[in-house]
């Protein structure tokens, strides 16, 4: 019996992600289930070596690619490199963020800028290096990583709901012009999952009294940056104040791991079909459906409008 060697009948039949922000927290998760299940990923990481774990582990599976999802060169020599690697691109997953806490009128023009950079043009510049060869290849999925903070919103998180907003504004676009090339596109609203970006990750606007009650109310503390056990582990999707109490308790850990989220997303990914839309996480559906009921009462003061039935 000839016995194929693994990374030969591997190549024929995995398939191949790429991966921004790949080194840690939903990232790591999404490219640890990728390879389990056979894959081969591209990961990008910021600093060389973040990855290396990983790297050490499946040497033949896993690339490790150096990009800031802020600069067009730097992801098109990304998006380059694990084309050549791979041979092609199967999952394209825009995955790299993080969040910004400050009232709009706190937050300074350089930490707008970077945060919409980050958030919204880093997947906007991955989807335009990729979409090339996706519909060369007549195939492919791109999955944005979005947040119930994309329907919703929370004060004191605004720009980061804004990155999301505008990351879904042309996602949901460009699904509809991808569609007869045969590439899908998913936009993940995820819940709220263990990981730094609560923590280490989060970037705080210098902080004016004035809103001391807001974050007091908002995150269980006015103290910037909030304490280690403070702040939102979900990421801004609570459409109300009687949403904040919950989320300020995950922080204490009540979260779920992002193994449970890389999970979802391989199953999604794995299927034939599935929603544009795809909720993740336990308490994403409520969050959502939140959001929206706010929006619909907001619209029904104008008695012209009636929300649509099914
Ligand atoms: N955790 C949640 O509850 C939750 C909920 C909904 C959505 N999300 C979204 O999930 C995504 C991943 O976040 P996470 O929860 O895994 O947080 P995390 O643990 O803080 O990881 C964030 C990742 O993004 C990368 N990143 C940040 N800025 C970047 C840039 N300019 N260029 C390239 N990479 C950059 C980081 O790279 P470095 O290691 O180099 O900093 C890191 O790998 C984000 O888009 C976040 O908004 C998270």
């Amino acid at each position: 019996m000839i016995k194929h060697s693994r990374s030969t009948s591997d190549r024929d039949t995995s398939r191949v992600w790429l991966i921004t922000g790949a080194g840690r927290g939903l990232g790591l998760a999404f490219a640890q289930a990728a390879i389990e299940a056979g894959d081969r990923v591209a990961g990008t990481v910021r600093e060389r070596g973040g990855l290396g774990a990983l790297v050490d582990s499946q040497p033949d599976r896993v690339l490790e690619l150096v990009a800031d999802v802020r600069c067009d060169a730097e992801v098109r020599a990304a998006v380059e490199a694990a084309v050549a690697w791979g041979g092609r691109l199967d999952v394209v997953v825009n995955n790299a963020g993080y969040g910004l806490v400050g009232a709009i009128e706190e937050v300074s023009e350089a930490e707008a800028e970077a945060n919409v950079s980050t958030n919204l043009l880093g997947p906007l510049r991955v989807s335009r290096a990729v979409i090339p060869h996706l519909r060369r290849q007549g195939r492919g999925h791109i999955v944005q990583i979005s947040t119930s903070g994309a329907v919703g919103s929370m004060p004191g998180l605004g720009l980061y709901n804004a990155g999301k907003w505008g990351l879904e504004g042309f996602t949901e676009a460009m699904a509809a012009e991808l569609e007869p090339f045969g590439i899908r596109v998913t936009i993940a609203e995820l819940g709220g999952f263990d990981t730094d970006w609560g923590g280490s990750s989060m970037r705080f606007a210098s902080p004016k009294p004035e809103y001391d009650a807001l974050r007091e109310r908002m995150f269980g503390t006015a103290e910037v940056p909030w304490p280690a056990a403070n702040g939102p582990a979900t990421d801004g999707g609570g459409e109300g104040d009687e949403d904040v109490a919950p989320e300020a308790d995950d922080a204490a850990g009540g979260d779920a791991s992002a193994a449970v989220a890389a999970s979802a997303l391989l199953a999604h990914v794995g299927a034939p079909d599935g929603p544009l839309r795809l909720l993740v996480g336990d308490d994403v559906a409520e969050q959502v459906a939140m959001a929206l009921e706010a929006r619909r009462v907001d619209y029904a003061r104008d008695p012209r409008f009636s929300w649509p039935t099914g």
